[in-house]
């Protein structure tokens, strides 16, 4: 069982915009409680090649921005190692600066799509030359000049969203990015705090240039797509209470907790509050015995779609048939997630069947353990993780250390809680 209180670590998607929006503001600026993950990390990296003084001091960090038109041609390639948010979003970036860059990544970064961004970015003006037409690393950016747009999203995709708010930051006149389905807005409420010019009217979303962005102080909230990880855990575990502290809140990323509601779990939100524009609370988790099945559909996807690997999990302990449809993206995720999960859930036992855009789970099974492949996926990882508590036998990952990515000090944590 899982007990205890902890402090959750700082939110992946908060902390790779605090840096790339320092490093194009002017001015000095703190970020705490910055994730350390390796993929924040990529981009801290990326950021210093562009010549942006970022230095690290325990979770703080300091960035010296370049103002928005000073970054500097990078010396080297860019590396963005797994991180798919950190491709997409400094894309945006390199559009409105008047260099060249190529970016690259890791395998898995190699087979995601980047027509989404790199369409678009080409309709502003921006030259841009990849593998397979610009849909694969890697990609070279000739940046600057940009024309704005009135844009309507073919894909839900916060990080195809907030690529082209960034490039439009650059454009000659006011730009308007349709979306389809409301992804997490992350970027337009931190952008709004270094003084650009947005204003979102339902799915619309509008930019004005700006001459600058201004240095800020951002705390970054604690990452609820890590805390799911603890939450299953807690919820299928017998006796479980647990408290995550400091859960960012933000609506478009709580689709979990209605999900948790829906399918009867037991839990409760405490202590409410406002911090950085991005609203903040603590977690109380107990053990849910009576868990029900739930559908899973268009409108909440995007407000959980990192979350649905354990979620999966969850409603292998749930009784009657859930749904999870709708779910396409999470083909192009660090891998095929669906495969990853549908196939790994049935080496444990489950009663599960691949579809083209989500799953069927039926429960209630006890699972059993198995030889799991993460695919170097570290929430195929940490879900699996979760799924070994309530079963019979071990589950075996061929791959911890990717946890790293969003999650460093993820098994002391659990083995900090397992009582
Ligand atoms: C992210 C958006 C999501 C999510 C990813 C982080 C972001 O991707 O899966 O882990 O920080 O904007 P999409 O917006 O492409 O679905």
């Amino acid at each position: 069982m899982l007990k205890g209180s902890f402090e959750l670590i700082g939110d992946k998607s908060i902390s790779h915009r605090a840096i790339m929006f320092s490093s194009i503001s002017k001015g000095h600026n703190k970020i705490s409680n910055f994730l350390m993950g390796q993929d924040c990390l990529s981009t801290i990296s990326c950021f210093r090649k562009m010549g942006v003084d970022i230095e690290i001091n325990g979770a703080d960090v300091f960035v010296k921005g370049n103002g928005l038109y000073g970054l500097k041609p990078p010396l080297d390639i860019l590396d963005v190692g797994n991180s798919g948010t950190t491709i997409r979003l400094i894309s945006g970036i390199l559009a409105g600066n008047k260099f060249e860059a190529t970016l690259i990544g890791d395998e898995s970064i190699g087979k995601r799509p980047m027509k989404r961004v790199t369409d678009p970015l080409r309709l502003m003006g921006c030259k841009i030359e990849g593998k397979e037409d610009a849909n694969f690393t890697p990609i070279k950016i000739y940046g600057g000049n940009l024309n704005a747009i009135d844009y309507k999203m073919t894909v839900a995709s916060a990080q195809v969203k907030s690529a082209l708010i960034l490039a439009s930051l650059y454009a000659d006149g006011k730009s308007i990015i349709h979306e389809k389905v409301r992804s997490r807005n992350h970027t337009e409420i931190m952008l709004k705090s270094f003084g650009a010019d947005i204003t979102v009217e339902d799915l619309a979303i509008n930019i004005n240039p700006v001459q600058e962005l201004f240095s800020q102080n951002i705390y970054v909230p604690g990452d609820i797509s890590s805390a799911a990880f603890i939450i299953v855990g807690a919820l299928i575990t017998k006796g479980s209470e647990v408290i995550i502290k400091n859960v960012g809140l933000n609506e478009t990323r709580t689709g979990i907790l209605d999900v948790v509601k829906n399918m009867n779990g037991n839990i409760e939100i405490l202590n409410q509050r406002l911090v950085g524009g991005e609203l903040v609370g603590d977690l109380l988790v107990k053990y849910s015995p009576d868990l029900n099945a739930t559908t899973i559909d268009k409108a909440i996807i995007p407000r959980l779609i990192d979350e649905i690997p354990v979620i999966a999990v969850l409603a292998t302990q749930a009784e009657g048939t859930t749904i999870i449809k709708d779910a396409k993206e999470l083909k192009v995720k660090e891998s095929n997630r669906i495969k990853a999960v549908v196939d790994n859930l049935k080496l444990m036992g489950a009663d599960v069947e691949e579809l083209e855009d989500g799953m069927v789970i039926k429960g209630k099974v006890s699972l059993k353990g198995a030889n799991i492949k993460t695919f170097k996926d570290h929430r195929i990882a940490m879900a699996f993780s979760i799924a070994d508590l309530g079963c019979d036998g071990d589950v075996i990952l061929d791959n911890k250390s990717c946890i790293d990515i969003s999650f460093p000090g993820y098994f002391k944590l659990l083995k900090d809680l397992s009582i």
